[in-house]
């Protein structure tokens, strides 16, 4: 089970990975999630994506598709893998296909999550996410148990850099020129499913779950 979600920033692709992968058995992997541990272990990658991530800006292809192809050979992507935030470029899509056809495999579902930007800089001033196992809450629309502590892991939920209202517009326009390409691309390979985002999580959910079954 090969899996790419795809949606704007605050679709609810890294809420929806997290319960696809658990469904599954397989691995979640979020280049944004890797990106930020790079950043808070202070490493070379890390230095380099900041600069873009602050901006709302993409990491060079250069720089993201190597650390993502290296990512879905280790040992746990045997059985598959849900991607949450790659690819999010044409050649991102082209590399990944190319790679993945070497092992005579492909990606199986392409999930949209579509979500109107109005809703979207709504919903993003009340996130709080998980820096250690990348759980993601809401403030009103999906609180966790106890007020700022991650239900999974027990540690302190924070609000992420770039969740700023002028940056998430950034991120917004860097979604509709670069990433939203890519529902097409999908389209004619024939494995894409849209879903509505804008219904309550637990029914995202649903919607998808029907769908890959
Ligand atoms: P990344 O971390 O991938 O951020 P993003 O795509 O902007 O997406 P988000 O994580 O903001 O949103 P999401 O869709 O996961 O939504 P969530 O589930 O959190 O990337 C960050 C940066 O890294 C990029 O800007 C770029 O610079 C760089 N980068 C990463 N990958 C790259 C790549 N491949 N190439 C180049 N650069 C790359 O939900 C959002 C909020 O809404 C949460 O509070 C959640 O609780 C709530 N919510 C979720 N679902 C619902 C619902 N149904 N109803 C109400 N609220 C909901
Ligand atoms: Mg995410």
């Amino acid at each position: 089970m090969k899996i790419v979600m795809l949606g704007a920033p605050g679709a609810g692709k890294g809420t929806q990975a997290v319960n696809i992968a658990k469904e599954f058995g397989i691995p979640h992997i979020s280049t944004g999630d890797i990106f930020r541990a790079n950043i808070k272990n202070q490493t070379e990658l890390g230095m380099k994506a900041k600069s873009y991530m602050d901006k709302g800006a993409l990491v060079p292809d250069d720089i993201t598709i190597g650390m993502l192809l290296d990512r879905i050979v280790d040992n746990d992507c045997k059985n598959g893998f849900v991607l949450d935030g790659f690819p999010r470029t044409i050649p991102q899509a082209e590399s990944l296909k190319a790679a993945l056809s070497l092992q005579d495999a492909r990606i199986d579902h392409a999930i949209d999550i579509e979500v109107p930007d109005e809703v979207i800089t709504k919903r993003m001033g009340g996130r709080r996410s998980c820096p250690k196992c990348g759980g993601t809450y809401h403030i009103a629309f999906n609180p966790p148990k106890k007020e700022g502590i991650c239900d999974n892991c027990g540690t302190e939920l924070v609000q992420r850099a770039d969740d700023k209202p002028e940056t998430v517009l950034e991120r917004l326009k860097t979604y509709h020129d670069q990433t939203q390409p890519l529902i097409d691309f999908y389209r004619n390979e024939g494995v894409l499913t849209e879903v509505d985002g804008t219904k309550k999580p637990d029914e995202v959910l649903a919607d998808i779950l029907g769908a890959l079954r």
